[in-house]
């Protein structure tokens, strides 16, 4: 005996009209149209991967094949990179598409499982939430990082810089 597997969003075979070939969907879109949105989506996931292919591997590569590789990774090592520009906007960017990327993804796969709608909402707003927050904090550090935390004219511990 064989078993068929379905295409994905293939829906359930018509009940009402056996053997007729048409397939019912697994929930019905709302009839607003989305424009093009769906279009740039999918242009979006091509090209952020390729250019979080350069971003990764060129992150990967200078942070454990360069100099000591893995074992200069401490703080002074983040604390020096962020001082640098070039490093800020790197680690932006790579924030920004992965989140981006990751967030449209996983987008795609909540609309191609979650058949209620109430359910596809929800993890949608739980998605859009995380994201948001995760965006914004990490776009925090990334430009308000101090290396030599003074707080109340007090030099704080762990910080970065000889004391004085
Ligand atoms: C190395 C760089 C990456 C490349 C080249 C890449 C490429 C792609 C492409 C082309 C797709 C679309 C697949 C499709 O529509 O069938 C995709 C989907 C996806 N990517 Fe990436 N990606 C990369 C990194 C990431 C990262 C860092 C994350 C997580 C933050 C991520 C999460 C996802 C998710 C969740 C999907 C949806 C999977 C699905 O539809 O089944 N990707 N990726």
């Amino acid at each position: 005996m064989t078993a068929t597997i379905q295409p994905p969003r293939s829906g359930r075979p018509s009940s009402g009209q056996p053997g007729s070939g048409r397939i019912q969907p697994k929930y019905r879109r709302n009839g607003s149209s989305k424009g093009n949105f769906e279009m740039f989506a999918w242009l979006f996931m091509r090209l952020s991967g390729v250019v979080l292919v350069v971003l990764i591997f060129g992150h990967l590569a200078v942070n454990l094949l360069v100099g000591e590789g893995i074992h200069a990774i401490d703080f002074g090592f983040v604390a020096g990179k962020w001082a640098d520009p070039f490093w800020q906007v790197w680690d932006l960017a790579m924030l920004w598409l992965a989140m981006l990327h990751g967030t449209n993804g996983v987008r795609t796969i909540i609309n191609d499982y979650a058949e209620r709608d109430a359910t596809r909402l929800w993890l949608k707003v739980v998605l859009y939430a995380a994201t948001t927050v995760i965006i914004i904090l990490g776009t925090l550090v990334i430009f308000t990082f101090d290396p030599c935390p003074v707080a109340n004219g007090v030099q704080l511990p762990g910080g970065f810089c000889p004391a004085p």
